[in-house]
């Protein structure tokens, strides 16, 4: 039996853990560092995603067969690329094709020199340079994008020059940020989708499309979060839209970074968008999304073992095989999320969930369950579609209890 080891502690970890869980070829699962969701599938092991030697010894230490490495923290602290030197296989990019992700810049410019749609951009490290830049355009909303990870704090819709002033002020004057760059970029409109591929080299293969809502009250309003929800199929892409998009985003992207010399191993993350001009580029991201992940990767039939080692280690794969069924996925977040918000309170009727309850911030207490972060659940249901997955995740989700969670009524009400 395979060992394999899973690095985070997310609901995104929780999905991947899941699913290795049924794998006929996998026995012991380790995560580190996990959460009490993962600890009912895997032994959890205090390291840090970021610590990198740590993480190493403990491979080592338990001869792992797989790494599969989730947050982008830990694939830009370079985890990837000391199990590769120690010749374990490990599913995740190097350091320096997790710049897809981490550095904004670099992403635009590689859009820009292998003709990938995308929002027209200038990126700048000097605040008076960009602002004379912005009131010169004297277009809004302008998009402000810090260059760097910036836990998705890092893109500011600046409605007028006022705001777009205090932005770049705080992105490239102040302490906030860092010593990053900013990039300046056209507003595209349009519905916004998540495009996930496996990815090794030049080898792409497809994940069913999946949307994220990113606003935190139902209807699209209030600040943006990490994700209130997610399902999929999605009913505006056509399949010869996604084709398109294969061929002429996630494809040309993986070719590109072979070209680079940063060639990409693990999953590029296509954050798209359907414009009247055609689908466009928002953001790459060099892992799974979060909490897309938590409603696509159940759908996997092909085994999952197979799969991570396949993309890990560069073997062929001839297809990946998904079940067509309708996903909805319900996020329970704590309470003042995404602003301040307290930990530790008790959580009931989690086993009572018919359908799967992905762990996104929780922790253990004697027998007690308690959040332990800001997104705490992701409440998944199937359904034959959209409107029956969802129908179906609102009638479980009542039977969890607890006094400082929340969570929006209305998720995939686009497709509906
Ligand atoms: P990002 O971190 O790049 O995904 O940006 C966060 C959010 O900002 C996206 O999900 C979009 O909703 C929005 N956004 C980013 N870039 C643009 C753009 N060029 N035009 C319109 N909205 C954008
Ligand atoms: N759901 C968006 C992300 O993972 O970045």
């Amino acid at each position: 039996m395979k060992k394999v080891l899973v690095i985070g502690s997310g609901g995104r970890e929780h999905a991947i853990v899941y699913q290795l869980s049924r794998s006929k070829q996998v026995g012991p699962i380790f995560c580190a560092p996990g959460n009490a969701g993962i600890a009912q599938l895997a032994e959890c092991v205090a390291i840090k995603d970021t610590e990198v030697e740590a993480l190493l010894a403990f491979a080592k230490e338990q001869k792992v067969d797989l790494c599969v490495v989730g947050p982008e923290a830990a694939l830009n602290a370079g985890v990837a690329d000391v199990f590769r030197e120690a010749g374990i296989p490990v599913f995740g990019h190097s350091k320096a094709a997790t710049q897809i992700e981490a550095s904004k810049e670099f992403a635009k410019e590689l859009m820009a020199k292998y003709h990938v749609p995308t929002a027209a951009y200038r990126s700048f490290a000097n605040y008076e340079e960009a602002m004379a830049y912005v009131r010169e355009r004297n277009t809004y909303p302008a998009v402000l994008k810090y260059d760097g990870l910036a836990a998705g704090k890092g893109v500011v819709i600046a409605q007028d020059e006022k705001e777009a002033d205090e932005t770049l002020r705080d992105m490239l004057v102040g302490e906030a940020f860092g010593k990053g760059k900013v990039v300046i970029e056209d507003f595209l409109q349009g519905p916004e989708f998540s495009f996930m591929v496996f990815v090794n080299h030049h080898r792409v293969y497809p994940m069913p499309l999946s949307q994220d809502h990113k606003r935190v009250f139902d209807g699209d309003k209030g600040p943006n979060t990490g994700g209130m929800g997610a399902y999929t199929p999605l009913p505006f892409i056509s399949a010869e839209e996604e084709k398109w998009a294969q061929e002429h985003i996630l494809q040309v992207v993986a070719d590109a970074m072979v070209a680079e010399g940063k060639p990409l191993t693990g999953v590029l993350y296509g954050g798209l968008m359907k414009t009247k001009d055609g689908i466009k580029v928002i953001e790459f991201n060099a892992r799974f999304g979060d909490p897309e992940t938590e409603v696509v990767l159940p759908l996997m039939e092909s085994d999952a073992y197979t799969v991570f080692h396949a993309i890990a280690t560069g073997e062929a794969l001839e297809t990946i095989e998904w079940r067509k069924q309708a996903t909805v996925g319900v996020v329970m977040a704590s309470c003042g999320y995404p602003g301040a918000y307290t930990k530790g309170a008790e959580i009931n009727g989690v086993a009572d969930f018919d359908g799967l309850v992905l762990h996104m911030g929780t922790k253990r207490q004697e027998d007690k369950l308690l959040t332990n972060g800001g997104r705490v659940l992701m409440c998944i249901a199937h359904g034959e579609d959209v409107r029956h997955a969802q129908q179906k995740v609102y009638q479980e989700i009542e039977k969890i209890h607890c006094t400082n969670l929340f969570y929006r009524k209305d998720i995939a009400h686009w497709a509906l």
